[in-house]
């Protein structure tokens, strides 16, 4: 079979099925924002329920929260992202593309390009010099660049009834001053009231971490988990889901006892590797990669990623970070509020007296919800060539192959005709179901083979189907979507083998 474009298909299945459609898409669509329909909602929160159960649930040492989304300024002023949460920004002053330095195609420094004018195909050809930077646009090549400038990625909006707008042309009302001036009057003005939308989930845990452990008698090394929206004005927003400006995070901040985050690194780096590999089909496309020490973000003295091979190449899927006691001991500086663990059954290593107060590490594994989404639905997409299409014929058909416990429902219910109380018999089952807590679908569109390729699309793992012989013996067909087998079964047993393959994990 010919290559297939992977990355549009599951953008084209996403919308023709709705998992996700382009924000506002009647008005023209809004650049990076996505909205997840019926489908999508179900498979997003489905990856957002296994990673709770596997972070927070099944485990003794963890805990969740659901904190705010804007927080005190002061959380960001400590936690740095205030002053360094920036993207080092450069237009390009050929093509006029503004793009991120740390992105763009590497080139050597002093070395020539050719390019043509305006980014124009058939522009008159120049040639430059590449910069000190050594790197050129991404979109036209060209090396004739502006300087690299700051620009924060946190969105800011201002809390409570007032309007800052108003007090900055008051105070200019009549006044003549430079740009310069006036930036800087406006900032002032708008920071007395501005607060930020959250650009990541994890300083909740950090600015909570006494007031939890506190409340639980927690003892180290103990987590605290979230999950939920975080925001970013990114500049640049790529691949669908995969980099957009508000994304759902899945974030978890271990706490260790300082000389042990090594240990514990090792720990988390498997264990969130293997959750993934748990839930896919192509197990090469993982891998682990070290973080060299210039990519290291400023509180961290090691970092992995786990990457997975995207149709456009390897890249981040989640991060998993040491980031030392930097946090906790920047919130105490800031906060005057001392956020220390104290040990008393251990000795202090210092002193040699019973009793050890410190402030722990943090092994932070902070993962994508929307990315993970996309990377299930790449995972899981194919054409399966041997399926017959809804006449019989021996066509390529769209399978998703997703992990049943991520699959939007777990089963579809048919009845053959809509007559002859096969319908009442197809919506007990699909209530059965729904009181063992599994998600049903009963489905009577179209005809049988037609309902099959469309569960086949979205996922569904099994499909039953409730025909005259069902309404005597209490029976039913039972097809599998990835070996399209059927077999006749009792009702409570199609139960049993849809419950079963949700326990394997
Ligand atoms: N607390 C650390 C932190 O936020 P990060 O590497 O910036 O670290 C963690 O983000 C994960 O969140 C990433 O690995 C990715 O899965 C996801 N993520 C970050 N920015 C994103 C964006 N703009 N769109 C979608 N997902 C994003």
């Amino acid at each position: 079979m010919e290559q297939i474009d992977l990355m549009k298909e599951v953008i084209s299945l996403s919308k023709q099925r709705g998992f996700i459609f382009q924000s506002s898409e009647i008005y023209g669509g809004l650049k990076s924002c996505y909205d997840y329909g019926p489908l999508g909602v179900e498979l997003k929160r489905n990856v957002m329920s296994e990673w709770w159960r596997s972070m927070v649930h099944e485990r003794e040492d963890i805990v969740g929260i659901d904190a705010s989304i804007i927080m005190h300024t002061r959380v960001w002023e400590a936690s740095g992202h205030l002053a360094g949460f920036s993207d080092p920004l450069v237009d390009c002053k050929n093509c006029k593309e503004r793009f991120r330095a740390d992105k763009a195609p590497r080139a050597e420094p002093g070395s020539e390009v050719e390019v043509s004018e305006g980014g124009k195909k058939k522009g008159k050809l120049l040639k430059q010099t590449v910069g000190e930077g050594g790197y050129v646009c991404p979109v036209c090549g060209s090396a004739n660049l502006s300087e690299e400038r700051s620009f924060n990625l946190m969105f800011r909006t201002s809390l409570g009834p007032v309007d800052p707008l108003q007090e900055v042309s008051q105070a200019l009302a009549g006044q003549s001053r430079s740009a310069e001036e006036i930036r800087k009057l406006v900032d002032e003005k708008l920071r007395d009231s501005a607060v930020y939308l959250r650009p990541e989930t994890a300083q909740a845990m950090f600015v909570q971490f006494a007031n939890v452990q506190q409340a639980l008698a927690l003892k180290t090394p103990f987590g605290i988990a979230q999950m939920g929206k975080s925001f970013r004005n990114e500049v640049t927003v790529e691949h669908f889901i995969f980099r957009s400006c508000e994304f759902e995070q899945m974030e978890m901040e271990y706490f260790v006892e300082p000389g042990t985050q090594k240990e514990a690194l090792d720990h988390w780096k498997s264990e969130r590797l293997n959750w993934y590999l748990r839930y896919v089909n192509d197990k090469s496309k993982f891998r682990l990669r070290q973080h060299d020490a210039d990519e290291l973000a400023h509180y961290a003295d090691d970092c992995y990623d786990v990457e997975y091979e995207y149709p456009w190449g390897w890249d981040e899927l989640e991060g998993i970070a040491s980031r030392t006691d930097y946090d906790l001991k920047k919130h105490s500086e800031h906060s005057g509020v001392p956020l220390t663990y104290f040990d008393q059954e251990k000795t202090n290593p210092e002193t040699g007296k019973k009793g050890y107060r410190y402030t722990p590490y943090v092994i932070e594994p902070a993962a994508g919800a929307t990315r993970a989404t996309l990377m299930f639905l790449l995972d899981a997409f194919c054409y399966d060539t041997t399926r017959a299409d809804a006449t019989g014929k021996e066509k390529s058909r769209r399978v998703l192959k997703l992990h049943p416990r991520l699959s939007p429902y777990k089963v579809a219910v048919f009845p053959l005709v809509k007559r002859e109380g096969m319908p009442d018999l197809a919506r007990e089952i699909v209530r059965e179901f729904f009181n063992a807590g599994i998600n049903a679908r009963y489905d009577e569109q179209h005809s049988i083979g037609k309902r099959y390729a469309r569960h086949d699309e979205v996922g569904t793992p099994y499909c039953l189907t409730v025909d005259g012989d069902s309404l005597k013996d209490s029976t039913v067909t039972i097809r599998d979507r990835d070996t399209t087998k059927q077999e006749r079964v009792k009702i409570d047993e199609a139960l049993s083998v849809v419950k079963k393959r949700l326990e394997t994990v």
